[in-house]
């Protein structure tokens, strides 16, 4: 997609401290009412941490006449879309619209197994699902987006003629008649710098500090055809590693973690009888860029705790693996 690529000025003072951060964000009020005036914008809001802050910062500057959509596509984890509207509907009393697509998504899915093609399929939906409340909305003017630095940096490159491995996505592209006209008031920081200004507009700690989660989300975790059963299993898992490593303070150290399903059954024995099912596999990783990655040594206890309370808790899961497998080759993850 194309990003308005104005390049960062060589003298911007990095954000570190709050003190600039409320700097920073009392300029970007400034800015935003000057552009908007009293129209309408319209926020895709996923409940990542670049779109929750550009939502917090424009409710700050032009309360309701921001309208936020959440789009829950049936993969997000565990309680993710229950947080966004209760932090946005709720606490933040945001002109919130919660969609759920669940079925719309999952049908569309159904029996396709093709990672590229699982990928174009819900980036599409997620643009048909966005436009059609998009057109429900009157006087709409804006478009706000959670473009920050390293996106119009990967986009100059990519102008530049480089090969991306994978196709992301983002709300890029909406069809003709949807032309807004875009706001980006974060697009010239980097997402440690977005993480502090989250956390001055006063955004909960777990949602600024969230690790990256794709766009797909669990669509490219649940591997293969997805299934809703083994989608739902994989959903449990993932929450159950989240929690053990917010207990055991993992979840600060490591950038990136995960549970993946593949569509593969291994026999194994409960309650004395056959039992087979699906292999959790363990993802946890550190990487700067995402560029390459290295694979965390995680302590064998809470490997353990993980493996017990996985195979206890989710039905349909009967081992659990941990990939030790650094990118490269591996990808981080599996689709
Ligand atoms: P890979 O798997 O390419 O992942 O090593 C690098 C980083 O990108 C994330 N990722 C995606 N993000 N849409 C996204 O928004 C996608 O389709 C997508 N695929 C991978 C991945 O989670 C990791 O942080």
């Amino acid at each position: 997609m194309a990003y308005d690529v104005t390049r960062r000025p060589d003298d911007m003072a990095r954000i570190t401290t709050k003190a600039l951060a409320d700097r920073f964000i009392e300029e970007q009020v400034q800015a935003v009412r000057a552009q908007v005036g009293d129209k309408k914008v319209l926020l895709a809001l996923s409940g990542g941490v670049d779109s929750s802050v550009v939502a917090a910062l424009l409710i700050k500057a032009i309360g309701k006449q921001l309208v936020c959509v959440h789009v829950n596509h049936g993969l997000m984890r565990k309680d993710e879309s229950e947080n966004v509207v209760r932090v946005f509907g709720e606490e933040l009393d945001a002109n919130l619209i919660y969609v759920d697509a669940t079925d719309r998504f999952l049908d569309l899915l159904a029996g396709v197994s093709d990672p590229e093609r699982k990928r174009k399929i819900i980036g599409k939906e997620f643009i048909e699902v966005f436009a059609d409340e998009a057109r429900k909305q009157e006087d709409i003017s804006f478009l706000a987006q959670g473009t920050i630095y390293p996106d119009i940096l990967e986009s100059i490159k990519q102008a530049e003629g480089k090969k991306a491995i994978k196709s992301h996505h983002n709300v890029g592209g909406l069809p003709e008649d949807l032309q807004f006209e875009l706001v980006e008031p974060v697009k010239l920081l980097f997402k440690d710098e977005v993480r502090v200004v989250g956390e001055a507009l006063g955004l909960p700690h777990a949602m600024v500090y969230r690790q990256p989660f794709p766009g797909p989300g669990l669509g490219v975790r649940c591997l293969g055809a997805i299934t809703r059963d083994r989608l739902h299993a994989l959903r449990e898992a993932d929450a159950i590693l989240r929690d053990e490593f917010d207990k055991n303070g993992l979840a600060e150290k490591v950038w990136q973690y995960f549970v993946v399903v593949p569509d593969i059954k291994s026999v194994g024995v409960k309650d004395e009888s056959r039992y087979e099912g699906w292999p959790a596999i363990i993802r946890a990783v550190n990487t700067t860029d995402a560029m390459s990655a290295t694979v965390e040594e995680i302590p064998y206890a809470v490997l353990h705790k993980v493996v017990a309370r996985i195979t206890a808790e989710v039905e349909g899961i009967n081992r659990v693996l941990y990939d030790l497998t650094p990118k490269p080759v591996g990808t981080i993850e599996w689709e």
